[in-house]
Order: C-alpha cells, then structure tokens, then sequence
C-alpha cells in the first residue's frame, strides 16, 4: 500500500427517477443501512483523509440522515456530468494526494478491491477499476491501443473510455467496461477538469475524458479488472435494489458460516446490521437480525424469530416465532415460541418465557418462569417465582406507568390481575382468577376471587321448537 495520503470523493448527485420515490436514491435502504452509508463506510475502513459527498437532490434530507460531521458536504446544483460533478469537491483537495472517486450508488465494493486498486495506480496519476461483463451495455467501454500480436488485450495500454451513447458499433462490442472508480493524483485531477468540455452526445461534462487527457500527456493509465461483477454494480431500480440485498445477504451469511455459525439455510437469513457470536449457534430459517446483536455459545434460534439490539448468553434456547428487542438474556434461558421481548427487559439465568408472552421493561429473576399467555411490564420479579396463566399487570392507569414488585419463590395463580403499584411478598400464593390492588403478604395465600355458588332448580335455556 502507498503512503500517500488519500481523499475519496463520494459522487451522490443522481436523482434517482426510476425509484419511484420521493426519497433520494442514496437514502434507500440497504441491509439497514442507507446506500450511501455502505459507500461512506468503505471509504473509511480505507482511513481516508477526508470524505466528500456530491449532493443535488434532497441535499438538506441527505445529509440529516448521514448526520456525520466528518463528512464534506459538495452541493451540485445542476446535473452536468460526473465530471462537474468532481468539480464540486475540487476545494478540498491536496495536490499530492490519490483521489479516490466512488457513487453513492454502488455499495457492495469490497475494501480488498479498492486496496488492489490502490495499489494498481503505483507511481502513475491514475489507475481505473474495470470489469469484464458478458452484457456491457449501458456502460462506457475501455478502448486499449494493441501493441503488439501477442500481447493479450487486458495488458495493452488504455487509450481512453468511450460511453456508451457515443459509441460506434465496433466500440459497442468491447466487454470491458468502466466501473466509474478511479483513483488518481489530485493535481492532475485538478488540470485535467479543467480541460474537458461537455461535446459529446448527452451535452454532459465526462470525467472519464481524463483518461484520454492523460494518455495524450504520455501518462500510463493502469487497471485493476474486478473479480466479482456484483460490486461494482448500481442501483437505479428496485428491481436492482432487491437484487443486491440479497447478494449481500448472502455474502454476511457467507461470513457467518465460515466463522463456524450454522445456517439452515443461508437464502432464508437476514442481518441488518453486526452480529457477534460464540461456537455452536445454530439458526433455524427466516431469522431477521438487527442492529447489534451480541450471541453467546450454544444458542439455538428457532425459525421465523425477529433479534434487534440483544445481548444472548450461553446454553439459550429461542424457539420458532419471537420476537425480541433491546433485552438482555441470560444464560441458559427458554424463550417461545410466540414470544415477544419488548426494550429494557432482562432475564436472569434459567428463566422461561412461554409462548404468548409480552414481557415489557422487566426484570425476571433466575430460573422464574413465565411460561403462558401473559403481560409482564414495568416489574421487578424475584428468583423462581412461577406465573400462572393469563395473569396480567395492570401496569397503565391510563395516564402513568406503575411498579409491580414480586418477591422470590412467589406463586401466581392463572388468570390474576395485578393492579400497580403493588407488591407481592417472598413465597406468596395467590389463587387463582383473583384480581389485587393491595400487596400481598409473604409464604400467605391471598386471592380475591368471589365465593362460588349454585343455583338449585336452575335449567339452561332452550329453543322451543
Ligand atoms: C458512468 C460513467 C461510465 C460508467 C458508469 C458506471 C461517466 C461519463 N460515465 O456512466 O463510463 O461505465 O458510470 O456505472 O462518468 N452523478 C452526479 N452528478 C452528475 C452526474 C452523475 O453526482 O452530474 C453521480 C450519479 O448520482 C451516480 C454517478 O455519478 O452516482 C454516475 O452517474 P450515472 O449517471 O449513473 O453515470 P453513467 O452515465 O451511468
Ligand atoms: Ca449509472
């Protein structure tokens, strides 16, 4: 790698038409993360000196969704070409420096692909990435002079990049294409901006005319061709949007596996955003996971379960159907099926959570077990208590949030309201179906149930026929 200092210049100007959207193209959601996001992000695991982002559409939308003040923000109030758009970032830049140019729109290039490039521009002004593509069309063509017989063309000099409008037919049948990145000296950028004109077909100012301005000055214009055609791929539709999600989905899930985690089957995983994991996690399929999810060893997920922001112990078991956000589990727990894990609840060692429960910015002591049909929120709840059925905190007095205390080894009959603020004492029974407003007493039984009574003679209606 040179030591050169690097400037990356973000070309994020488009509009986008053939979205559909009144969202601009590079806000558009990529595996939880915007497009230009992914693009940002690369130019950073590159240590770039600066980044700067060319902007038209939606400017003031864009950059409060980045909210990055590293960012140099580049207004391009017209459209005029790749070229004027480059201009609008010239500012900034350092005469010694390689300037990387990048599209808000292509976000799947690797950081490995760019270090190649890097490397390939060496000592010269200027190295281009390209790819050979069975379908070029649409893409502007790298025209090489041949030398000689026996020289194969991808060593040939470059000569100069033709797009496609302006291309002849023989040109139109070269396959190897301009990705658009390109790295090059920034005092050389800066001369040769300055030269170009917008005589071409589209009227439009063409950064790739630097490549012939370059050869004319007798400078050596080096390439790197890709290896995997998706990277440098772009995004103007949804059909293309759709496509690239899944091959980056399935390039993380790539990942997953190689780092010993099991897939079921890595076409039906998704993750929107960084997992940590321990040995021996296996994911059943349809898992979604988002944000930062942190996994211990041994954990099972089972299929069709939604993680966002958990943090998972060891020994945990997840099974089919849950959801769970912003929790923390601990080691050793049983959670589902069907169940739901609202922000700021924690499990404690061996607790269960049965399916049809919500639990809500609680804490569940070890090895207690709600296993059925229940709200828990807002409440504090000791060491192996058992919740009945269908028992429910009342926690919401329709205008404030109350506390439920429950005390270690307590026992909560099914089908038992309890109405915060209220406690339940250490070893507490509570029958069954009662409804409590006040505390109940420790190692007592309180219900609240009415007294059962019969009816003598009573006979159930019938019709008359
Ligand atoms: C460009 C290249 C072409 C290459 C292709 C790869 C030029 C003249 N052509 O063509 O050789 O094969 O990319 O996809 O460079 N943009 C601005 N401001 C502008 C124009 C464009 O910011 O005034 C941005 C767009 O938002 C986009 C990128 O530059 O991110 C490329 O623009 P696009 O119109 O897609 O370029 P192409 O004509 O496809
Ligand atoms: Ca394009």
């Amino acid at each position: 790698m040179s030591e050169k200092q690097l400037q990356v210049i973000i070309l994020a100007a488009g509009k986008g038409t053939r979205m559909y959207s009144s969202k601009p193209k590079v806000l558009h959601d990529l595996a939880g993360k915007s497009l230009l996001q992914h693009v940002v992000d690369s130019a950073k695991v590159l240590n770039a000196q600066s980044i700067s982002v060319v902007y038209g559409h939606g400017g003031e939308l864009v950059k409060n969704t980045l909210n990055d003040d590293q960012l140099i923000w580049c207004e391009q109030k017209q459209q005029l070409g790749t070229g004027h758009a480059v201009q609008q970032a010239i500012k900034s830049i350092s005469d010694t420096a390689d300037v990387l140019i990048l599209y808000g729109d292509v976000p799947l290039l690797r950081k490995e692909t760019l270090e190649k490039l890097l490397q390939a521009k060496a000592q010269q002004s200027l190295a281009l990435l390209t790819a050979k593509l069975e379908n070029p069309t649409g893409y502007g063509r790298i025209v090489r002079s041949s030398q000689s017989e026996n020289q194969a063309m991808d060593e040939c000099p470059v000569a100069r990049i033709v797009e496609e409008k302006d291309a002849s037919e023989a040109i139109k049948q070269i396959n190897e294409v301009n990705s658009g990145v390109m790295v090059v000296n920034g005092g050389k950028l800066k001369q040769w901006l300055a030269a170009i004109d917008n005589e071409n077909t589209q009227g439009e100012y063409y950064l790739t005319d630097v490549i012939e301005l370059a050869v004319k000055e007798g400078e050596t214009v080096n390439t790197y061709i890709i290896q995997d055609n998706k990277e440098i791929e772009g995004i103007n539709n949804k059909i293309q949007l759709a496509e690239l999600e899944r091959e980056y989905q399935k390039r993380q899930a790539m990942m997953l596996m190689t780092k010993g985690v099991s897939l079921r089957d890595p076409l039906r995983f998704d993750l929107r955003g960084e997992i940590e994991t321990g040995q021996d996690v296996s994911i059943d399929i349809n898992v979604l996971i988002e944000g930062q999810c942190k996994i211990g060893n041994n954990v099972k997920i089972g299929a069709n379960t939604v993680l966002k922001d958990m943090i998972i112990g060891d020994n945990v078991e997840i099974l089919e159907n849950c959801i769970l956000e912003k929790s923390i589990v601990a080691d050793g727990c049983h959670i589902g099926p069907f169940a739901r894990l609202r922000p700021e609840t924690q499990l404690s060692e061996n607790a269960k959570v049965g399916n049809f429960v919500e639990i809500k910015k609680s804490h569940i002591g070890k090895g207690s077990k709600v296993s059925h049909l229940t709200y828990i929120g807002d409440t504090e709840m000791g060491e192996n208590v058992n919740i009945g059925a269908g028992t429910i905190t009342c926690n919401y007095d329709g205008a404030y949030k109350h506390l439920t205390k429950i005390g270690d080894n307590a026992f909560i009959g099914s089908n038992t309201a309890l109405v915060a603020p209220i406690e339940i004492g250490n070893g507490a029974t509570i029958g069954a179906g009662s409804t409590l407003n006040k505390n109940a007493e420790a190692n007592q039984l309180t219900f609240s149930r009415a007294p059962q009574k019969m009816i003598d003679g009573w006979k159930r209606p019938s019709k008359t026929k």
